[in-house]
């Protein structure tokens, strides 16, 4: 395959809202002559989690701004969850932002606000009418679910690890049952066990939550071990989306080099050992349960005889 992009053909914006939960067509963003996007294009699909990757000041942050409607655009449509974000009015734009959650890149949680308050904000914003008791309830659900301990809820970000403020934000992202979840360098600073971590908890919650996930990283592990698709940022625009197999056949200079530099090929067969010791479980797995039956079949046949004997 050559350099060329591997985008899929843009389906019109306005269709197809349900396959394609998030649609960006012909953007461009710019802060005064300073041309961060031109006529990128991206779609992401339902209950997919993107990676998105780029050099450092490629624009992944301001594009998830953008999408989530922090950033208006210059020129382009962006449509998500089957409404204009560039054109949305407030009581859309409120419908919507209850339907996605949002790590930032820096956790953005509020210091003086214990853990399951933190939480407790968007569900405040969003559901005034409920009580203070089930709001609670709600919170310390979230922060479980997002693998803290029960004490973590009255605590302050200060007094947390910063793999602890991630799983924190995670929590408040989670708060109204979010379809959609942003993810902006999520495993950035975390020891690698608490990055690994961090990405099967991801990958457990977009599966049982059922969510599409926008996952902003320089982490090769992370694309390897969770991602089902990549989209490349680069010259301003997306100039590639796809698996990475699918990626490295573009040749194109810089994902080649993303990808086949030493910390790609280390991230490659890491996640190669871990897909062959899961089929070597699974072999022993099987073969233990083969024995177990065929023993049971012994005993069985064994039984059988006996009794035949006896009879
Ligand atoms: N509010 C702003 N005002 C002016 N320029 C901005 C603003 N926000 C971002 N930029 C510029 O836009 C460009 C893209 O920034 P962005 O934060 O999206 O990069 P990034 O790809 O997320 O980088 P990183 O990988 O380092 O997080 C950068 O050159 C940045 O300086
Ligand atoms: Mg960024």
């Amino acid at each position: 395959m050559s350099g060329e992009p591997i985008c899929a053909e843009p389906v019109p914006i306005g269709s197809e809202a349900d396959q394609f939960p998030i649609r960006v067509r012909g953007l461009k963003n710019a802060f005064g002559d300073h041309v961060i996007h031109e006529n990128l294009d991206l779609d992401v699909r339902k209950g997919e989690i993107l990676g998105v990757v780029g050099g450092s000041g490629t624009g992944k942050s301001v594009l998830m701004r953008s999408i989530i409607g922090l950033k208006i655009p210059e020129e382009g449509t962006i449509e998500v969850l089957g409404s204009q974000i560039t054109d949305a009015r407030d009581d859309d734009d409120i419908d919507i932002r209850c339907r996605w959650g949002i790590l930032f890149q820096g956790g953005a949680l509020f210091s003086t606000l214990t853990v399951a308050e933190n939480v407790e904000v968007p569900l405040r914003e969003f559901y005034p009418e409920i009580t203070d008791e089930l709001r609670h309830e709600i919170a310390r659900y979230k922060v479980l679910l997002s693998g803290l301990p029960a004490e973590a809820t009255s605590k302050y970000p200060s007094e947390l690890s910063g793999g602890m403020r991630k799983r924190a934000g995670l929590s408040r992202a989670l708060a109204l049952d979010p379809e959609l979840l942003f993810l902006d360098e999520p495993t950035a600073g975390l020891d690698p066990i608490g990055a690994a971590g961090f990405d099967q908890l991801i990958r457990s919650l977009q599966q049982t939550l059922g969510l599409t996930v926008f996952l902003i990283t320089h982490d090769l592990d992370t694309l390897y071990e969770i991602c089902d698709r990549v989209a490349v940022i680069a010259d301003k625009r997306v100039i590639a989306v796809g698996t990475i197999p699918e990626l490295i056949a573009t040749e194109h200079p810089w994902i080649k080099s993303y990808f086949n530099g030493p910390r790609g090929r280390a991230a490659k067969a890491a996640n190669e050992r871990t897909a062959a010791e899961a089929a070597n479980e699974r072999t022993a797995a099987e073969a233990a349960n083969e024995l177990t039956a065929a023993q049971a079949a012994n005993q069985q046949n064994a039984a059988l005889g006996t009794s035949g004997h006896e009879a």
